[in-house]
């Protein structure tokens, strides 16, 4: 299996100070942005031009969680500036595997992102198109919810499906991922965590990466 991976969310971090919340973080393998419009989810955050400076205050990786409307016209924007990966959601592309794929051409990983109530079997013949798959363990929209047990089985077929195809696609979950939930979830099959409030609501957040890290690895 892949090396686990641990990805800050900075939803819950300052945001009138983002670069130097960055540099809390340095020990993180990337940084996941979420990106939110107030259609798709109920909140609002920021869009390309805060995620453009944000990759030009950091030397980290730069995971994109896009929670919007119309990602088959923005996500390929968010490519060009040069993230590691791109995370559309399946509820709202309407042409998943041409935008996987203009997402690869631009020289970015591409994920897809399921709600806790999508089903995962209808996407599992397009999963080798993807790097990536985020399967979202609260309704997307806000930081500090409660981890949806729920998900566990859709990560247990999701692992069988990942190692059907050689292990390669990380399976990523986010949302109420803490030291009490990530054992579960890495046993179901999960390899890459998003933590937002576990990891900036904490006094040093570095090391409550590196706590995470430590119940991974044992
Ligand atoms: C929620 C976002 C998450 C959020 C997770 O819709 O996609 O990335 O920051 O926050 P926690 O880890 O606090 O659940
Ligand atoms: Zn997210």
């Amino acid at each position: 299996p892949r090396t686990p991976c641990i990805h800050p969310s900075i939803l819950n971090a300052d945001f009138a100070n983002l670069a130097r919340e960055l540099s809390r973080i340095s020990t993180a393998d990337a940084v996941h942005v979420d990106v939110m419009d107030n259609h798709f989810v109920p909140n609002l955050t920021m869009g390309l031009p805060v995620v453009e400076s944000l990759r030009k205050a950091t030397d980290l990786p730069m995971d994109i969680h896009l929670m919007i409307e119309d990602p088959d016209q923005w996500a390929p924007q968010y490519a060009e500036l040069g993230c590691e990966s791109v995370t559309f959601h399946a509820e709202a592309a309407k042409a998943p595997v041409r935008l996987a794929r203009e997402l690869h051409a631009r020289g970015t990983k591409a994920a897809m992102a399921l709600k806790p109530a999508t089903g995962i079997d209808q996407y599992l013949d397009m999963l080798g198109e993807l790097d990536m798959v985020l399967l979202m363990t609260v309704e997307p929209g806000f930081g500090g919810q409660a981890f949806l047990d729920l998900v566990l089985p859709k990560i247990r077929r999701a692992r069988r499906a990942v190692d059907d195809l050689g292990g390669e696609i990380a399976i990523q979950i986010d949302g109420g991922v803490n030291a009490e939930t990530i054992l579960r979830a890495a046993e179901a099959g999960a390899d890459t965590f998003v933590a937002g409030s576990a990891v900036y609501s904490a006094e040093d957040p570095d090391a409550a990466i590196a706590d995470l890290r430590g119940l991974l690895t044992g």
